[in-house]
């Protein structure tokens, strides 16, 4: 059996000796050293970040060193998939296989190259497990910040049976006083301020109320509804009225997409984007004449958004 000596060897044309092992070739030189540098950058990227959050700098230095750590591991997984290569297309033009001694020379060296590869991408590994370790201890801060699940604190509010209804002076309000159709902002007492307790106070004739009103609560005319509009949580801080007889109309208004809610029907929307009704606070009057709620509102204040899932 006689060979072909005129035949072509084995070949790999004009490709490297595997994906961007090579570090003969400048171009997979550069994108190493730049996988290293983006890794050590979002290292540098992420420490600073939680020293930000220790030292309280979170307005600025926490958000720019999370950028940073972003940005540097972004810039070194782009940096190692080009020194692997992985956007060229590799042909191998094959030919038939005979080893000849400067193959085996050949295949010794790469064999070499092949160790020193195993170890260059053993620290583009570590750097990038270090990249990645520095980020996520920058984020344990903030994550711990968020602090315990909401367990029920909206469902509640400042009122109970038995408070009073008073001013932002902490006046009490007594059944008697009160001009018709006069809007007030009332609290319960000893909660001044509170947001989620807030109340818009009317006083109407009692024979134009609902049943339904009269059922929720209202005490001789005095109708009382939570102040946060149940679309996006702004206040209900005005009151309009048209009293062009017949069609005599009062309405709440939300002035910052104009729902309207009328207080006549259990504060019903009448327009705008609220879905419903603000939820009415029940209330009696006390031994001293002056109002008090009877119990909690019966549902949530608010938006929908705001009740807890
Ligand atoms: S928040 Fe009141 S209408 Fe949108």
């Amino acid at each position: 059996m006689t060979t072909d000596d005129s035949a072509p060897t084995s070949t790999v044309d004009d490709q490297p000796a595997g994906f961007g092992d090579n570090l003969t070739n400048p171009v997979n030189q550069r994108a190493y050293r730049s996988a290293i540098v983006g890794f050590v950058i979002a290292t540098i990227g992420g420490l600073l970040s939680a020293w930000a959050y220790a030292n309280g700098d979170t307005d600025r230095l926490l958000g720019i060193g999370i950028a940073i750590a972003f940005g540097g591991i972004g810039f070194g997984l782009v940096s190692w998939a080009k020194y692997l290569d992985l956007d060229d297309n590799v042909v191998q033009h094959r030919s038939r296989l005979r080893t000849t001694e400067e193959e085996r020379q050949d295949f010794d060296e790469e064999m070499v190259m092949t160790g020193e590869t195993v170890g260059r991408r053993k620290l583009l590994v570590a750097l990038f497990a270090g990249s990645v370790g520095s980020l996520a201890v920058a984020f344990i801060g903030p994550i711990g910040s968020l602090g315990p699940k909401p367990d029920g604190q909206l469902k509640h509010t400042g009122w109970s049976a038995g408070r009073r209804l008073v001013t932002s002076e902490g006046a009490p309000i007594s059944i008697d006083e009160g001009r018709l159709d006069q809007l007030a902002t009332v609290f319960p007492e000893g909660e001044i301020g509170r947001d989620d307790s807030q109340v818009i106070l009317l006083r109407v004739k009692p024979e134009i109320l609902t049943q339904r009103t009269i059922d929720g609560g209202s005490v001789e005319g005095w109708v009382a509804y939570s102040k946060i509009c149940t679309h996006a949580g702004c206040s209900v801080g005005l009151f309009g009225i048209d009293d062009r007889e017949p069609d005599v109309t009062r309405q709440l208004l939300c002035p910052c997409h104009q729902s309207a809610f009328d207080p006549i029907d259990g504060a019903k929307p009448v327009g705008g984007p609220a879905p419903r009704s603000l939820p009415q606070l029940p209330m009696a009057v006390d031994d001293e004449g002056f109002l008090i709620a009877t119990s909690d509102f019966d549902r949530p204040v608010g938006p929908i958004t705001w009740t807890e899932g």
